[in-house]
């Protein structure tokens, strides 16, 4: 029988989990028992996670940790992570505290600009579509009046919009490229409400335009909508201090340490086999905080890795340099946040880290980010051009594997202590615990 429904969403929430569970689970009560158990206690709260989404059955949880000890720019910043990867805020909290004795992160926002287009197929003559665009330019903005007002007043809005031609790309096929100053916000509901605006004053004033002929008066408006790329909202953050200065417990030759970690950005920005690994863990510190802060994570990725290969290679999104005896270590990214709006006044969690992290402006937040991806960026190189990544990341993961055997707070006591001192590894684990229980039947 195929598992389909039709009308499924307008069933409630119990019809739905019933549904599921008649459909695909033999044993009904656990799966149900299971979905109930993550729902919270307080039903106001569930209500509002049950709206975010449509056909929510449940919560799905992730950890929010935090990780301490951030000097950014003078000041200093516990900063919120959302992730499930074991070793990734130990990480970062470690990379925070290396540099917070070394004078912290600098960071700067280059830009602030967002994107937004009007795709559209044009049949006719090119010199009468931009007589056509020019004349129709300042109603385009006109027409907008009314829901640019509030971003205006503040400071932001259209900054222009310019015709593109791209038939030579793809025949008969043109844009409206706009470019936005969309503040505190995100800006995705401001642009896509902007752009569908645009997109029904230019196809109805072409239907009126006298320059064209009937075929060129039917433009055909494919979609409106905003761009993810935006390369024109960059933030840049860094780190650096002397060679000899980078000396500690765990790099107890600086000059070898410095021209190693030179050696692995330099490898990233040409190899795209390393520089993908490279920028999934810079990512795993900017995903993180940008979950935690209630931003769309699949916005700034999609964003990022375009730009890491914006120069047509995939390459590092960190860069390196080694002069008069400086180290300096930095990342330049296109990141489009929020701190208003959205998520950002709606999920209590988001309210939390919003508040932690002293009620951020969006560009503050970008410099946040920037910097928790350089930190995640620099933990991960140091451990692998020193002692290996397998070293910290098995201790973080002792943990899950513990708790995969589902051991005792006496045995994870034991062997935490244990793996203090001996190398971590899915088998050494198993036989310890093998070896406590046996021990334990024997008594
Ligand atoms: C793992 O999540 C991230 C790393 O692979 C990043 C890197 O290799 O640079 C450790």
């Amino acid at each position: 029988m195929p598992h389909t429904i039709s009308g499924f969403s307008k069933l409630s929430k119990s019809e739905k989990i019933e549904w599921l569970l008649n459909t695909y689970f033999t044993d009904k009560d656990s799966a149900r028992a299971l979905v109930k158990q993550y729902w919270n206690t307080d039903d106001k709260l569930q209500k509002l996670h049950d709206e975010f989404i449509e056909n929510t059955i449940t919560n799905y949880y992730l950890p929010l940790g935090v990780a301490p000890n951030f000097l950014i720019n003078e000041s200093t910043y516990t900063i919120p992570m959302a992730i499930e990867e074991s070793s990734v805020v130990a990480a970062a909290s470690k990379a925070a505290k290396f540099w917070l004795d070394r004078g912290g992160f600098k960071a700067e926002v280059l830009s602030t600009e967002k994107i937004g287009q009007v795709h559209f197929i044009y049949t006719g003559d090119f010199d009468k579509l931009e007589t056509f665009f020019k004349h129709v330019k300042p109603k385009l903005i006109r027409d907008t009046a009314s829901m640019t007002k509030s971003m205006e007043r503040r400071g932001g809005g259209i900054l222009d919009i310019q015709l593109r031609n791209k038939s030579e790309d793809l025949p008969n096929y043109y844009q409206l490229h706009a470019t936005f100053e969309t503040l505190d916000a995100m800006g995705a509901n401001f642009i896509n409400t902007c752009l569908e605006q645009f997109a029904t004053t230019f196809k109805n004033e072409a239907l009126q335009f006298d320059g064209f002929n009937d075929e060129e008066r039917h433009i055909s408006i494919v979609m409106s909508i905003l761009s993810n790329y935006v390369p024109q909202c960059l933030v840049r953050a860094e780190v650096s201090c002397k060679i000899e200065d980078l000396k500690g417990k765990d790099i107890p030759n600086p000059e070898e340490f410095a021209q190693k970690f030179k050696q692995a950005v330099n490898i990233a920005e040409i190899e795209p086999y390393r520089a993908v690994t490279h920028n999934k863990g810079i990512m795993n510190g900017i995903d993180a905080v940008v979950l935690a802060t209630g931003n769309d994570f699949r916005a700034v990725e999609a964003g990022v890795h375009a730009y890491a290969a914006k120069d047509g290679k995939y390459s590092s999104l960190t860069h390196c340099s080694i002069t008069d005896d400086v180290f300096k270590f930095w990342i330049e990214i296109p990141l489009a946040l929020g701190t208003v709006g959205g998520l950002t006044s709606l999920h209590p969690l988001v309210k939390f880290s919003m508040e932690m992290l002293q009620k951020p402006t969006a560009k503050d937040l970008m410099k946040i980010v920037a910097v928790a991806g350089l930190a995640q960026n620099f933990g991960a190189l140091k451990s692998l051009t020193t002692t290996g990544i397998q070293e910290g990341h098995m201790k973080m993961h002792l943990m899950n594997i513990l708790n995969q055997f589902e051991a005792n707070d006496t045995e994870k006591g034991t062997l935490v202590e244990h793996f203090k001192t001996n190398v971590v590894t899915h088998s050494a684990v198993v036989e310890a615990i093998k070896q406590i229980r046996d021990q334990e039947s024997f008594k």
